[in-house]
């Protein structure tokens, strides 16, 4: 028996045509916009790792206070034989709630970069040798094609990384996550929340500066990848508020007018002397904000557990 499968649902280069079409859209757009799913590279994953640990960045711990504080409640509620977990990154936090599920059987662990699954995958059997372990390389925003696993299913979405799609994209994809669920399933689901702005602010723009390489990384993955030839000293990390859509922005500000050329598309892409290219909006939630996006969706809202400082939520939500 090998208790680690690595699966690629989509062909090689899926990816590579998927960026193309992004950054092709994004530079061509006003004002310039990238998705933010991008960064994730082996030197972005790494930042952000990094990042997750600086003392201004506080989703992480938050949201781990919660696992560890309710994972055996999430475990007896759901009593699942599978964990799927979208975007699980470095599963760090997941090995909490890992431990608590003493049914568990298979975890399948879903992200965008190899590395981390793979990375992921060695630590977790290392730790839980017995555990079935079918990593996929998958983007969730594109639709899931998950292996038959069997039921009760959590789906796990942590980190907060709904906040980073919109909030058409966000109905789109709890729509695509409903239609994974079979009564009896649930959604495991971490929303950052709304608080004071200078909180948040300095969450996106770290005193060492750690968020403002991740943020430039987008720009050496495009020069790597599309053979661009962005220079990541033109360009500053801006972090702002936007208190109407209740979402932090990182852009990225051009220091200079410039041209930048991008081979892979025939582009030449023109940016004004502190012209802003978005590349990342990160939405904090409030609790009725959170239940409706759900509702919307066929999804209820059954558990609401917060950090004791209430800055981080993790809810649970099974199909009407
Ligand atoms: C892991 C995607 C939720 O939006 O807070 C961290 C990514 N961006 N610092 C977030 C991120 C800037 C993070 N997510």
């Amino acid at each position: 028996m090998s208790p680690f499968l690595l699966t690629r649902t989509l062909p090689e280069d899926a990816t590579g045509a998927a960026l193309r079409a992004d950054v092709l859209h994004g530079l061509t757009r006003a004002p310039k916009a990238l998705p933010p799913k991008w960064f994730y590279d082996a030197r972005g994953s790494a930042l952000f790792e990094e990042i997750t640990t600086l003392p201004e960045y506080y989703p992480t711990r938050a949201e781990r206070e919660i696992l560890v504080a309710r994972a055996a409640e999430i475990a007896g509620i759901t009593g699942a034989h599978t964990l799927i977990e979208l975007g699980s990154g470095s599963s760090e936090k997941t090995r909490h709630l890992i431990d608590a599920m003493a049914s568990l059987h298979t975890y399948v662990p879903v992200d965008v970069s190899e590395s981390a699954l793979t990375g992921a995958a060695n630590t977790l059997l290392a730790h839980r040798p017995g555990l079935d372990v079918h990593a996929l390389i998958a983007d969730f925003t594109r639709g899931l094609a998950l292996p038959g696993t069997p039921g009760p299913r959590l789906v796990a979405f942590l980190g907060g990384t709904l906040g980073n799609l919109l909030p058409a994209e966000r109905a789109a994809f709890l729509s695509s996550v409903r239609g994974l669920l079979s009564p009896g399933d649930a959604l495991l689901l971490g929303t950052d929340l709304v608080k004071d702005e200078s909180v948040l602010v300095s969450a996106y723009d770290d005193a060492t500066g750690v968020t403002a390489s991740f943020n430039k990384n987008v720009l050496s993955v495009m020069n790597r990848e599309l053979e661009a030839d962005f220079d990541p000293d033109t360009f500053d990390h801006v972090a702002v508020w936007d208190r109407d859509h209740e979402w932090i922005e990182m852009r990225l500000r051009s220091t200079a007018a410039q041209t930048v050329k991008i081979p892979a598309l025939g582009l030449a892409v023109d940016f004004a002397a502190g012209e802003e290219m978005r590349t990342e909006v990160s939405a904090k939630f409030r609790k009725e904000g959170v239940k409706a996006e759900l509702a919307a969706q066929g999804l209820d809202l059954t558990h609401w557990w917060t950090d004791e400082r209430g800055r981080f939520a993790l809810s649970l939500s099974t199909p009407v």
